[in-house]
C-alpha cells in the first residue's frame, strides 16, 4: 500500500505519484476533465486530458461524480491557476466506488446538514475539525501522562448526582430509576486513596432543556483529580493544560485552522500570556462600574454576564471564589470567608463562556452532609462518597474541562454541535 498523502504532495514536484481519496469537485469539457480529489490532508486538482487517455478509459470518466472514491496515478505539476497551486497530471486511474447523486450540493440549511451529518463529517470543514478535536484530546493524555497521573475511569450508570437534579437523564436500570452520570468526580475523589493523581476524558451527560450553542446532551468531560494539590496549585494546572492543548494545535493543525479560517493571534496571545484572575467580588465590580450590570451578591454569573467579563480580555479569565450557594456541595469554603468557596471557572475569550469548572474539595464531612441536607438529598445516596472523608482523607482538588467547549473556541465555532462528530441535544439523536 504506497500511496502519498496530498497534503505531502508539494515535496513529489515532477515526481509519479499515487494517490487516493475522494472526488471533492469536477467539471469537464469535451477534451479535458478537472477533478479536485480530497483525503484527510488536503484537496488537489487532478487534470484528465482526452488525448492521452485510451478510448474507453476516457469514456469511463462520465462515473467520475462527486465522493466517487479512486486511485490516481500521475505526475505533480506546478499550476498557478490550481486551487493549491499545484496540480496532477493523470496517466492512470481506477474507480473503486461508484458514487450515487451526493445529496449535499445546494441545501445547505443548518437542519438538512444535520440530517445527513453521516455524509457532511465528508466536508472541509468538519474534517479539520475533527483532526484538530484529536489533537485536543491527544494533548490532555499527555498533559497528565507527563505528570504522573493514572488514567482511571468511572461508571456512567451513577444512583445519585453530582451537579444538580435539574439535568439528570433517567435510566431504567432493571426497574429501578437511575442516572447517566454528570461527572465522573465523585468516583474520582475516592480511587486518589489509591492512585493519588487521576483524570479520564469521557462522555458527561446532561439534560440541559434549552438549545443554546453551548450546551450538548452528551458531551466528552476532561476530568483530573489529585491529592495534596491545592486552591493555586489547581489554578496552574487548569492553565497550564489549556496552554498545553493551544501549543498542540497550534503545532500540529496550521493546515485546519487555516481551513476554518480562525484569526490563530487570539490563540497564540493565550498561549503567550498568563491568563487573567479576578475573584467573583471583582467580577460584579466590573460588570457593574463597566457596563452597568448590578448583580446582587450570591447570584451566578449568566451568559451574558460571562460574555460581557470576558469581552475585555484576550486570554481565558480565571473566576475564583463564587458564593457558596450558587455552587456544587463538595467545594471547600474558604478558611478567610465561609460564605465564599475555593472553586474556580476558567472563562474563555471571545463568547466561549465556561471552559473549566474547578475546587478544591471540601473536607469536613459534616459540612458535606450539611449542605448535602439543605439540597433535599438523601445521605443515604452518598455513603460511599462520604467514606472518602472517613477514612484518611487528605487535602485534594480537581476539576473538569468541557471538551467540545474548547474546541468551539479553538476552532471559533457557531455552535459547539459542530465540535463533536455525532451530537446529541434536545432535539438531535440521529444519526
Ligand atoms: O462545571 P461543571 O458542571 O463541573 C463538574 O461537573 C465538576 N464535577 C467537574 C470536576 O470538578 N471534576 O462541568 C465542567 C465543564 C464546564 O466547565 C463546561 O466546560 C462543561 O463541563 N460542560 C458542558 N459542555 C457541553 N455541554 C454541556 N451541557 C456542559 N455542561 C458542562
Ligand atoms: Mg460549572
Amino acid at each position: 500500500m504506497q500511496y502519498t498523502k496530498i497534503g505531502n504532495l508539494n515535496k513529489e514536484m515532477g515526481k509519479e505519484v499515487e494517490l487516493r481519496g475522494w472526488v471533492h469537485r469536477v467539471r469537464s469539457s469535451n477534451a479535458i476533465m478537472f477533478v479536485v480529489i480530497r483525503d484527510v490532508t488536503g484537496i488537489i486538482q487532478c487534470v484528465i486530458a482526452k488525448e492521452t487517455m485510451p478510448e474507453e478509459k476516457w469514456n469511463e470518466c462520465s462515473k467520475i461524480t462527486i465522493e466517487s472514491s479512486l486511485i490516481i496515478k500521475g505526475t505533480i505539476q506546478k499550476e498557478e491557476k490550481a486551487p493549491m497551486g499545484i496540480e496532477l497530471k493523470v496517466n492512470e486511474f481506477e474507480i473503486i466506488g461508484t458514487s450515487e447523486n451526493f445529496p449535499i450540493s445546494k441545501d445547505f440549511s443548518p437542519e438538512f446538514l444535520a440530517d445527513v451529518r453521516h455524509l457532511w463529517l465528508r466536508s472541509r470543514k468538519m474534517t479539520s475539525i475533527l483532526k484538530i478535536r484529536s489533537t485536543v484530546l491527544g494533548a490532555v493524555h499527555d498533559f497528565f501522562r507527563n505528570k504522573d497521573f493514572y488514567e482511571c475511569q468511572s461508571p456512567s450508570i451513577m444512583s445519585s448526582q453530582c451537579e444538580g437534579g435539574s439535568t439528570l437523564f433517567k435510566v431504567d436500570y432493571y426497574g429501578k430509576d437511575l442516572f447517566l452520570t454528570q461527572t465522573w468526580q465523585l468516583h474520582a475523589e475516592a480511587a486518589i486513596f489509591a492512585l493519588e493523581k487521576i483524570y479520564c476524558i469521557a462522555p458527561s451527560f446532561r439534560a440541559e432543556k434549552s438549545r443554546t450553542s453551548r450546551h450538548l446532551s452528551e458531551y466528552w468531560h476532561a476530568e483530573m483529580e489529585s491529592v495534596w494539590c491545592d486552591f493555586e496549585q489547581l489554578q496552574e494546572y487548569a492553565e497550564k493544560l489549556i496552554k498545553h492543548i493551544l501549543k498542540a494545535v497550534l503545532e500540529k493543525n496550521k493546515y485546519d485552522l487555516e481551513v476554518l479560517k480562525r484569526d490563530i493571534s487570539v490563540l497564540e496571545t493565550s498561549l503567550k500570556k498568563p491568563f487573567i484572575k479576578m475573584t467573583y467580588d471583582e467580577a460584579l465590580k466590573i460588570l457593574n462600574d463597566k457596563y452597568n450590570l448590578k448583580i446582587d451578591w450570591g447570584k451566578d454569573l449568566r451568559t451574558i454576564e460571562e460574555d460581557k467579563l470576558t469581552s475585555d480580555f484576550d486570554t481565558p479569565i480565571i473566576v475564583t471564589k463564587y458564593p457558596k450557594i450558587v455552587k456544587a456541595f463538595y467545594m471547600k469554603e474558604d478558611p478567610k470567608n465561609p460564605d465564599v468557596v475555593l472553586g474556580f471557572d476558567v472563562l474563555a475569550p471571545e463568547n466561549y463562556g465556561e471552559l473549566i469548572g474547578a475546587s478544591q474539595r471540601e473536607e469536613d464531612q459534616k459540612k458535606i452532609e450539611k449542605r448535602l441536607i439543605e439540597q433535599g438529598e438523601d445521605l443515604k445516596n452518598y455513603e460511599f462518597y462520604l467514606d472518602t472523608r472517613r477514612y484518611g482523607s487528605v487535602p485534594h482538588s480537581g476539576f473538569g474541562m468541557g471538551v467540545e467547549r474548547v474546541i468551539s473556541w479553538i476552532c471559533k465555532l457557531d455552535t459547539i454541535r459542530d465540535a463533536i462528530a455525532f451530537p446529541r441535544t434536545m432535539t438531535r439523536y440521529t444519526p
